[in-house]
């Protein structure tokens, strides 16, 4: 636990519906950390919600979305949901390696694809089906913007590896 860095955040990236969310929360409690979800601080800074971000357009929604990366790079003792499409940037990559360790939530797509909700999601308006384009467009950066890549399991050795990580 010598190495372990005081105050360092963790951050979960990976595919929308792959769990950072639900594990983000679970992990945050195990450790006493706070929790914050990206999406959320979005909408708290722009003022406006996701899908009325997504109705002007993609790249509104991606500006505001590097203004929360700038945010959360100041942050401490927190659990961090990524959104899906936060890898996209190199910038935003970079500031989330700043904020703290980066976990890539690498869960089957066949598996997210059975229970995801599409449409609270307007990335996936169109239907399931476009996760497999998006997966073959992110893989690559999650795996790059990723400290260690968590494979599925269960939530509850999700959260262990988890908190294994803030004393490597
Ligand atoms: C997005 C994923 C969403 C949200 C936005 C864009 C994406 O977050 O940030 O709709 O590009 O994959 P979740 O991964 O929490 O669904």
């Amino acid at each position: 636990s010598e190495n372990r860095i005081e105050g360092e955040n963790i951050v979960l990236v990976g595919m929308p519906g792959s769990g950072k969310t639900t594990i983000g929360k679970l992990a945050a409690k195990a450790l006493g950390y706070d929790f914050c979800d990206m999406d959320d601080l979005i909408e708290e800074i722009s003022g406006q919600t996701i899908p009325e971000l997504f109705a002007v357009g993609e790249p509104l929604f991606r500006q505001w979305e590097t203004e929360a990366c700038r945010k959360l790079a100041k942050f401490t003792h927190t659990v961090i949901a990524g959104g899906g499409g936060v890898v996209l940037r190199a910038e935003n990559v970079a500031l989330l390696r700043q904020a703290g360790r980066v976990l890539f939530l690498n869960r089957p797509i066949e598996s997210i694809a059975a229970d995801i909700d599409t449409t609270t999601r307007p990335l996936l308006a169109q239907g399931v089906q476009r996760l497999y384009v998006l997966k073959r467009e992110r893989e690559a950066l999650y795996r790059a913007a990723g400290d260690e890549i968590l494979n599925d399991t269960t939530p509850e050795e999700t959260v262990r590896r988890i908190c294994a990580t803030l004393n490597k």
